[in-house]
């Protein structure tokens, strides 16, 4: 590999050729199926590459090539320094974009830019107060229909809870009807949008037409949404989400508005962005104290001496460093958002190397999560590190579970405050134990979900 190195003005020195990498497979088809046994063990292959090639590599292809990173530093520099460099519309996202269409997650430039305007009032800490009653409220519902020593699937139990909580917080809804319609969508999307295109997209197959049924499913919860709701009153001096969107979708044509095709698009990225991920950031950590007594000792300890087994409200949540110790860790053993994708939209430079217009950037928050460099014994569980003193001590960007830059998570306040609540909520009533011999392992699909479910059992706590 050549490393010659060359100037460039204002830009510091940068190196030509490309980083090293795998052998090319020539031909699409081959590159497909490279990427098919890639998807067998991606974790396990990425990491290997790494240990390999070092933090950066390419993998080339015929269109355009992907470079490959996790180094903090390089994911400050597509994320925060160099933002404007990419876009999201890579390979990956445009599948997602069939289901999501063209909405907050997905779009770019002065359109992204104006949606994210419209939307962030929803987020603002006005609202935190009333969302966060909701949290309790619904957490407190929900483990009051467990059955003590009665196995549950608590994946299933989390994605419930957290889609009823961003219903009723962002939609004003009760999604209580809608529940198994869209838990039955998500299995699909999950399935069908990790996998890579194989066949050209006027093939019909099974997946494609599973794929629509799905997304027919849940654009028929959001138009039920939007008509309950064009039926009622409208709040005018505090609207939630949807009736921002709403008042919006009315002043279309000013400029500002929005078509009913953005209106849709908004809502059900909001939907399914708003709950899917919190649901798994709390599956996975209640699996992880399941795993670490001491952990769950300590967390159960600060509850109880600071809620005394009343329910958390949002002025609590100070007093609970360790709960939120215990989150950010989970968050960084399984980041529901395991990579993050850019392609470049102009030439730029990566760790030194020049990145053509049209390459593909993957930053595998995953691996940076867990390199020994910056988390010694990076495979335990330890909410330490994320105590007040020691968390500093960490290299930027090394914890970028709602990534970084201004693509940034737009509900990482709502997520972390909810997870929070749902969490100190339901440990104070139960501990939750795994079914003995069950195996988990994290499978990377659309986010990072428990391959085998989890099946785990409830036991009152005294
Ligand atoms: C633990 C929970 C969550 C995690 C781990 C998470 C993670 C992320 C990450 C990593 C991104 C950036 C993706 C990228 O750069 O390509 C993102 C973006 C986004 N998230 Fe979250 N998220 C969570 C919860 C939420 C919630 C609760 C909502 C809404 C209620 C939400 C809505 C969004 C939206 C709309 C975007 C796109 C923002 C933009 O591009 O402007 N997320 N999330």
């Amino acid at each position: 590999m050549s490393a010659a190195v060359v100037e460039e003005p204002g830009e510091g020195p940068s190196r030509s050729g490309l980083p090293p990498g795998p052998e090319a497979r020539s031909g699409r088809l081959r590159q497909r199926l490279q990427q098919v046994g890639l998807l067998l063990d991606p974790l396990g292959t990425v990491a290997g590459r790494f240990a390999r090639y070092g933090d950066l590599y390419h993998v080339a292809s015929d269109d355009g090539g992907l470079w490959v990173a996790r180094h903090p530093e390089h994911l400050r520099e597509v994320l925060v320094t160099r933002a404007s460099s990419y876009s999201k519309k890579h390979t990956g996202l445009r599948q997602l974009a069939r289901v999501l269409g063209d909405g907050l997650l997905t779009s770019d430039g002065a359109s992204w830019q104006r949606q994210r305007r419209m939307v962030q009032p929803a987020f603002g800490r006005a609202r935190m107060e009333g969302y966060a009653r909701v949290m309790t409220e619904e957490a407190r519902a929900a483990c009051g229909a467990w059955r003590p020593g009665e196995r549950l699937e608590l994946s299933h139990a989390m994605m419930e809870l957290t889609l009823r909580v961003v219903a009723r917080t962002l939609f004003g809804h009760d999604a209580t009807g809608d529940i198994q319609a869209v838990s039955r969508a998500m299995k699909t999307f999950q399935a069908e949008l990790s996998r890579p295109e194989l066949l050209p997209p006027w093939v019909p197959s099974p997946g494609r037409w599973s794929l629509r049924r799905a997304t027919e499913t849940l654009d028929g919860v959001i138009r039920g949404m939007i008509a309950k709701r064009r039926g009622q009153r409208r709040d005018a001096e505090a609207p939630d989400l949807l009736g921002i969107l709403l008042d919006a979708r009315d002043t279309e044509g000013d400029g500002e508005g929005l078509t009913g095709t953005e209106l849709r698009d908004q809502l059900v990225t909001l939907f399914l962005a708003g709950h899917e991920t919190t649901s798994h950031a709390l599956s996975w950590t209640f699996y992880l104290l399941s795993q670490n007594p001491s952990a769950e000792r300590a967390l159960h300890d600060e509850l109880s001496q600071v809620l005394g087994g009343r329910a958390p409200t949002l002025s609590d949540l100070d007093a609970l460093p360790y709960t939120e110790q215990v989150l950010k860790e989970s968050l960084r053993l399984f980041p529901p958002v395991y990579l993050v994708i850019r392609q470049a939209v102009e030439e730029t430079v990566l760790g030194g190397y020049r990145v053509p217009a049209g390459a593909e950037v993957a930053l595998w928050v995953y691996h940076t999560h867990r390199d020994p460099r910056w988390y010694p014994d990076h495979g335990s569980y330890r909410p330490e590190r994320f105590a007040r003193g020691e968390e500093e001590k960490l290299p930027r960007m090394a914890w970028v579970p709602f990534g970084a830059g201004p693509r940034a998570c737009i509900g990482r306040a709502f997520a972390m405050m909810e997870a929070r609540l749902l969490l100190a909520t339901i440990a104070q009533r139960y501990r939750l134990a795994l079914v003995p011999g069950h195996a988990v392992e994290p499978l990377p699909r659309i986010t990072l979900v428990p391959r085998h479910g989890l099946p785990m059992v409830p036991t009152p706590r005294a």
